[in-house]
């Protein structure tokens, strides 16, 4: 069995993109700026949103955050969202989700430019994205492509089976995966014969937001198993894989914490050098 180790990648990935920032604003007198915006105070939002600025800051880029008070109200969220837009020195735009109830994130996601839409969530990027030419792809779904391919495993005529279909996750990861020619099966909630379509699976994917949901009984011998669940169990993050049994099982398996999660902090910094790059000409 081989632990995927997300850090290791992640913190390579960050290196290349430091010193290519480094370069570019040699050449040009600019660097890449990202803003984070956050509305209320969820705990684990803040944590999320502040390690983006942190990391931003440590590349070299220029890092805007904005924290708005909980009872923001959905047009002066949309404003702010039109002064980030034309901000030239911002070439990505992050909403940390999810919003609070009074603002339609739907709405949210389609005002922010498409060209600074660093999570790959606007419907432009989507469509791009399912047709297999978008620029800026979702940061989770992207940064586990970029894993398998460190990994040298090859995604091709493999059967992914995804567990979730998010918006954020699910259903992007299984487009990305099919562009890769896998052959593709998300499950969710409805489901039925849950456990004989994993144990088909040569990739499995989880992205349910279900401690330890997926078990040694639903994963074949030799499965590469990749685990996107955040879950807190007694004040310790755990994963949607039973990670003890499975990881017996698996030829690959990533690790929670340590895996997929600081590979989506590496892909929203890889968008925005991408977006500051196609902003600035320069590709
Ligand atoms: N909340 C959980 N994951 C994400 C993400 O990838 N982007 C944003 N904006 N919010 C999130």
């Amino acid at each position: 069995m081989v632990l995927i180790d997300g850090k290791k990648v992640s913190a390579e990935i960050r290196g290349c993109l430091a010193k290519e920032a480094g370069e570019l604003k040699e050449k040009t007198g600019r660097v890449p700026g990202l803003a984070t915006v956050l509305v209320g105070d969820d705990p684990a939002s803040a944590v999320y949103v502040r390690n983006k600025n942190k990391i931003c800051r440590e590349l070299g880029f220029k890092s805007f955050e904005q924290k708005l008070s909980l009872d923001t109200s959905e047009a002066k969220l949309l404003q702010l969202i039109k002064e980030l837009n034309s901000n030239n020195d911002i070439h990505g735009i992050l909403v940390q989700l999810p919003l609070p109830s009074q603002i339609d994130s739907e709405k949210i996601l389609q005002a922010i430019d498409p060209n600074k839409d660093v999570d790959g969530f606007h419907p432009v990027n989507v469509g791009k994205l399912v047709v297999g030419n978008a620029l800026l792809t979702p940061c989770t779904p992207t940064g586990i492509i970029k894993l398998l391919d460190y990994y040298e495993i090859d995604i091709s005529g493999k059967h992914a089976v995804v567990l979730g279909r998010s918006n954020i996750v699910g259903k992007p990861v299984s487009m990305l995966l099919l562009q890769r020619n896998a052959t593709i099966t998300i499950c969710h909630s409805r489901t039925t014969n849950l456990e004989e379509i994993t144990r088909s699976a040569d990739i499995l994917v989880a992205a349910i937001g279900r401690a330890n949901f997926v078990t040694e009984n639903m994963v074949s011998n030799g499965a590469i198993v990749i685990d996107v669940g955040i879950n807190r169990v007694d004040g310790k993050l755990t994963g949607d894989i039973n990670f003890e049994p499975v990881s017996k099982k698996a030829s690959y398996i990533t690790p929670v914490p340590g895996g997929v999660g600081p590979m989506t902090i590496a892909l929203l910094m890889e968008n925005t050098l991408k977006a500051f790059k196609e902003s600035i000409g320069i590709n």
